[in-house]
């Protein structure tokens, strides 16, 4: 029977998010219904709701999430009622040219649900990146599960589902840091902090955080940064040439989205470094640099989309850690929050004040 629930609504470009009846319909083939426990508020939702993604409004926002399945539609097997999911945008689908040839983080045919979640009065939303999960139930591609251990906390692990996924991937997959590395972190919100846990997790030895704003270089430091930058006051390249003994770091990640920052990690990494961009840029922007400075330099420029992971791979083995106290995902929950909280949270992330508000449901 369709459920009538609770969601966060992003009705026209700019304007404040409401709080709707919507309509989830029970899972088809292929599909399932989740009930939603914890969604964090992501950079992208409001890129959404400010009509930076789309103009496909009403958006239906919220895709950083845990919860329990519901109910699956014919077909499914991978998962089953009851189980404790982490929800994500990367259902791939196994066929493609991408899939075959072993790249599935490349899939340009990621699954997401068939039918449709709708207002009240029948208007077909657009679930953000085919999520949907600012709401008490949502409906998702079975794909878009991720089975996890269910002892973990759903606020902190739901965070995988984009921005900590794609921070930790940033610096493990697309910039492959390895043991005995120096990296340097230009941007350090919750992509960027989540790329300084990656590093560490890797075996960086030299985790150096850049930021304009005192705050989050002590936020960097909490999350394992062996030094911090702060580029409103300091020249950053020099900054990062200095503590690397001259040479520069052997990997830059830009979590920030501009080409001024973009330049100044090609220039702090050392020769044959690698520039990993995991910070979205928007239409207008470009990058003007010497292509002799790009040949004569070597190495790598590497865009990283969702941190290059493979969600089915990699959620379980992070989730392990983090139950283990070997990835502190508790610390990027910066508050929680209900479900009518999100258009301040908007505000609040937009002063940076927050990493992560996260909304939690039905306790
Ligand atoms: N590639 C992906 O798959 C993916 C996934 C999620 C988010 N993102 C993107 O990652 C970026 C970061 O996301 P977030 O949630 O951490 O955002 P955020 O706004 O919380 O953090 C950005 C940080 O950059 C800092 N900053 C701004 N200008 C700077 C400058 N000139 N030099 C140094 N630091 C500067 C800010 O002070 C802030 O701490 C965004 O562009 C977001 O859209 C990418
Ligand atoms: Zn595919
Ligand atoms: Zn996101």
């Amino acid at each position: 029977m369709t459920a009538e629930v609770k969601g966060v609504i992003a009705r026209a470009k700019g304007e404040p998010v409401t709080i709707e009846t919507i309509l989830v319909p029970d899972a088809g083939p292929g599909e399932a219904v989740v009930s939603v426990q914890a969604c964090g508020v992501c950079h992208t939702d409001l890129h959404y709701r400010e009509g930076g993604i789309s103009d496909e409004f009403p958006f239906l926002l919220g895709h950083e999430a845990a919860g329990i399945v519901e109910q699956v539609g014919a077909g499914v097997t991978s998962i089953a009622p009851g189980d404790f999911v982490v929800l994500n945008w990367r259902a791939v689908c196994g066929e493609c040219r991408a899939c075959r040839r072993g790249r599935p983080w490349y899939c340009f045919a990621t699954h997401n649900a068939t039918q449709k979640m709708t207002l009240a009065d029948g208007t077909v939303l657009s679930p953000a990146l085919g999520i949907g999960a600012f709401a008490e139930k949502t409906l998702v591609a079975a794909g878009q599960c991720t089975k996890v251990d269910a002892r973990a906390k759903p606020e902190s692990v739901g965070l995988l589902g984009c921005g900590v996924m794609a921070g930790l991937g940033a610096a493990m997959f697309t910039g492959d840091v390895g043991p005995g590395d120096s990296v340097a972190v230009f941007g350090c919100g919750g992509v960027g902090c989540a790329a300084i846990v990656g590093a560490r997790l890797a075996g960086a030895v030299k985790v150096i955080a850049v930021d304009l704003d005192p705050r989050k270089l002590e936020l960097a430091r909490g999350f394992g940064a062996t030094d911090v930058v702060d580029a409103s006051t300091t020249d950053a390249v020099a900054a990062i040439r200095e503590l690397t003994g001259g040479y520069g770091a052997d990997v830059c990640i830009e979590a920030v989205g501009n080409p001024k920052v973009f330049e100044q990690a090609f220039y702090a990494r050392d020769l044959a470094g690698t520039v990993v961009q995991v910070g979205v840029p928007t239409p207008d922007m470009r990058l003007d640099l010497p292509m002799i400075d790009f040949f004569g330099r070597g190495g790598r420029l590497a865009p990283s989309w969702y941190g290059d992971c493979l969600p089915s791979r990699d959620f379980p083995v992070l989730v392990d850690l983090y139950l283990q106290g070997r990835l502190d995902l508790d610390r990027f929950v910066s508050e929680t929050i209900p479900l009518d909280a999100v258009e301040d949270a908007f505000h609040r992330m937009e002063r940076g004040e927050v990493l992560r508000s996260v909304v939690v449901l039905g306790r």
